[in-house]
């Protein structure tokens, strides 16, 4: 299959400034966590990829991690980008990764030292045949390890030209401050946040929005559909294929409760009378507050995706559909 971009792809897109950065990114941005590993179907990775950068998705987010098996992911991405983005359209691509989940044996392929951090950078290049990333991670704070060391870790790799530029995730609102300072004082600002954000999951609303706001930097919130539950996937029980029906999935049987899914189905029916699945709900429900620059879904077809990109189409609420919400999570 050879591919061509779509000549009108940028046509349909919403691009929200990153933070006070000089970035733009697409209001909806691709995760490869799950669907792009070497357990999984590369032509339907591919179509996936090729489908999302056609409607504007310049955005594609990946760690040192993911697969199955860890790394492959980047490894197929490598391949797609080299058969199929060719010429100058790295140019057009925001690259991610980031290093901090365990990756390999011994005291230096986990967590957040220096040794790990640049070692790990090294490798996910090479697994993706890229000079650069465009975005780096330290996907979690260390607490045995000196926030100096971690940030300075992340200055050097701009420094060397293997990021253009750096963010954090899972770090709680005291840890990102600290963070934010000791980039600051290096020159290499913190461009974006990538905390987990849900109708389910909510902790980010209780400060870490506002540092985040306060230092002019992004945010990218990771599992928004809490992995498939704030859709219409699992209303009538657990689908073969989905992704809590796998067991290489972090979404377990255990994790679809009748409580949830009680809930699911209350915002289902409201999201019908808003003209829009809940897919589109629970993405538009995050995209209303501005401090969010994008929201980072995945996919396992191009469906999907395109039921999602359909978000944009309506992400206003009413103080009514908002209230109506709260009642249903409360
Ligand atoms: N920084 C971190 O620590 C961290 C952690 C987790 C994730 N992430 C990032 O965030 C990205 C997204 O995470 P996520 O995959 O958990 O996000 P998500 O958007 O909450 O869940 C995606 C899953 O939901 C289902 N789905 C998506 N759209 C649907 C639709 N319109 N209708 C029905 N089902 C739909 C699919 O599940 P099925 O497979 O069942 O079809 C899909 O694989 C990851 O790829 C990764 O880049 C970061």
């Amino acid at each position: 299959m050879h591919y061509a971009p779509a000549a009108d792809r940028y046509n349909n897109m919403t691009y929200n400034r990153c933070g006070k950065s000089g970035l733009q990114l697409p209001a909806v941005s691709l995760g490869l966590w799950h669907n792009f590993g070497s357990v999984d179907n590369f032509e339907n990775g591919r179509s996936i990829i090729h489908n999302a950068f056609d409607k504007g998705i310049t955005h594609f987010d990946l760690a040192n991690n993911y697969g199955p098996l860890p790394g492959s992911a980047e490894e197929n991405f490598g391949r797609i980008l080299k058969q199929d983005f060719t010429g100058h359209l790295r140019d057009e691509l925001i690259i991610s990764s980031k290093a901090g989940y365990t990756m390999w044996p011994g005291p230096y392929g986990d967590w957040g030292s220096r040794k790990y951090l640049i070692s790990s950078l090294d490798q996910s290049l090479r697994r993706m045949q890229l000079e650069y990333v465009d975005i780096f991670y330290s996907h979690r704070p260390d607490p045995a390890t000196p926030i100096e060391e971690t940030m300075g870790a992340l200055h050097s790799i701009v420094q060397q030209g293997k990021a253009l530029y750096v963010g954090l995730s899972n770090y709680n609102a005291e840890q990102t401050k600290a963070a934010v300072e000791v980039l600051k004082s290096l020159g290499t600002p913190c461009l974006i946040h990538q905390p987990k954000y849900s109708m389910f999951e909510r902790w980010i609303e209780g400060g870490l929005l506002d540092v985040l706001e306060a230092n002019g930097v992004g945010c990218i919130p990771f599992s928004p559909l809490a992995q498939g539950l704030l859709t219409d996937r699992y209303l009538n029980g657990i689908p073969a294929g989905s992704r809590a029906s796998k067991p290489s999935g972090f979404l377990q049987e255990g994790d679809v409760t009748p409580e949830r899914i009680e809930k699911v189905k209350k915002l289902n029916v409201l999201a019908q009378q808003r003209g829009q699945s809940l897919a589109q709900m629970a993405l538009a429900w995050i995209l209303k507050d501005k401090r969010i620059t994008t929201v980072l879904i995945g996919a396992s077809s191009v469906a999907q995706l395109d039921n999602n990109l359909d978000t944009l189409k309506n992400t206003a609420f009413s103080k009514e559909e908002l209230d109506a919400i709260e009642a249903i999570l409360k």
